[in-house]
């Protein structure tokens, strides 16, 4: 099958030219992300592989069926930013990747929750200019801390056990209580308790509508003094105004960040020499108890290895006509 592959970088040529040593499709990368002004680069391919800040929206789907495109590979897990209804309307055929390493984002919220609360980000400047003073690098042991997960899916259910292992106590709020997190112990409250009871909040859960600024002033509000907040989830989860608010604050302890509300257009690449015009993002870069990650959360080998194998594999089983598990 002919592939085009949008918004790809070095890293992902590497993983799928690997992978399909055993599929055989014909791959075409574009380091461009997918839009109305590129969808061209995709004539004559059959299926487009996207990633997750290409917006498929309505206009781009009808402008990609126009074109022959018959299906719309995620190589992520979130879809969120593709339109399923009207991939339906035109028959398209949209395949993701529902899992490939939950520990590598299970893994880099715990390096943000630690970074943050030893602030080794900060001690490693402070060391490398001479300056060995320990001053504002005060820290507290994670044993005992009470950690509220939103979301004990897959990702969640590893960052719990992760959690117990360093002695935390772990609250949980979902939709339905995971087996594997019960016989950690995780104690499942409702969202207002676990809001109010947790000394860290860590967000697992898909954007929905539901969820979409689940964080936002009211539920700051019912945070206690001090709470670090970690989102690896998807930026929208958190309403950025209010949690800078709650910084400006001090409500708001620390805030680990691997999304971004606004991120299309500026994480995954280098803009170092121009001008950022969000100000909302550059207001959060300006504290010292802020961590932003560019959305790397996936980014281990075992994770990009996944993503390519499950991606070739979800098109070699259209291809051959094949039921694919993993279509929307
Ligand atoms: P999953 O589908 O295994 O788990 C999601 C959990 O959220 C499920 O248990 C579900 O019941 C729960 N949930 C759904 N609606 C909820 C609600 N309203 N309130 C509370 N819980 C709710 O997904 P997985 O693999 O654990 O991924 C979670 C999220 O992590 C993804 O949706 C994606 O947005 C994000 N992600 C981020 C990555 C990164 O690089 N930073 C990489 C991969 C995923």
């Amino acid at each position: 099958m002919r592939i085009a592959v949008f918004s790809s970088k070095p890293y992902d040529h590497d993983t799928f030219i690997a992978a399909n040593t055993v599929h055989g499709h014909s791959l075409h990368f574009f380091e461009a992300a997918l839009s109305v002004e590129t969808c061209s680069l995709a004539e004559e391919s059959e299926a487009v592989c996207v990633f997750v800040n290409d917006k498929v929206d309505a206009r781009l789907l009808r402008c990609m069926a126009g074109r022959g495109v018959k299906t719309v590979a995620l190589r992520c897990a979130g879809f969120n930013n593709v339109d399923l209804p009207v991939a339906k309307e035109l028959g398209m055929r949209v395949v993701r990747v529902p899992a490939y390493s939950p520990y590598a984002v299970a893994e880099h919220a715990v390096a943000l929750m630690l970074t943050l609360n030893r602030k080794t980000h900060r001690a490693y400047n402070r060391v490398r200019e001479g300056n060995f003073a320990l001053n504002g690098l005060l820290g507290f042991d994670m044993h005992g801390k009470t950690v509220g997960i939103i979301g004990t899916g897959r990702i969640g259910a590893v960052l719990a056990k992760i959690l117990t292992g360093l002695g935390c106590v772990v609250l949980a709020e979902d939709v339905y209580q995971n087996p594997a997190c019960l016989a950690l112990g995780v104690r499942y409250i409702d969202r207002a308790s676990l809001l109010r009871e947790s000394d860290i909040i860590s967000l697992h859960c898909p954007l929905t509508p539901e969820t979409r600024h689940l964080i936002n002033k009211e539920s700051i509000a019912m945070l206690k003094h001090g709470v670090m907040v970690i989102n690896t989830g998807r930026g929208a989860l958190v309403d950025t105004r209010a949690i800078i608010a709650g910084l400006k604050s001090g409500h708001i302890g620390a805030l680990g960040l691997d999304v971004y509300e606004q991120e299309e257009g500026l994480f995954f690449e280098d803009h170092s020499n121009e001008i950022i015009q969000d100000d909302l993002l550059q207001r959060l870069l300006t504290f010292p108890n802020v961590l932003i990650t560019s959305h790397q959360g996936y980014f281990t080998r075992e994770a990009l290895t996944a993503i390519a194998e499950t991606t070739l594999n979800n098109l070699s089983q259209l291809e051959r006509g094949e039921a694919c598990p993993n279509t929307l």
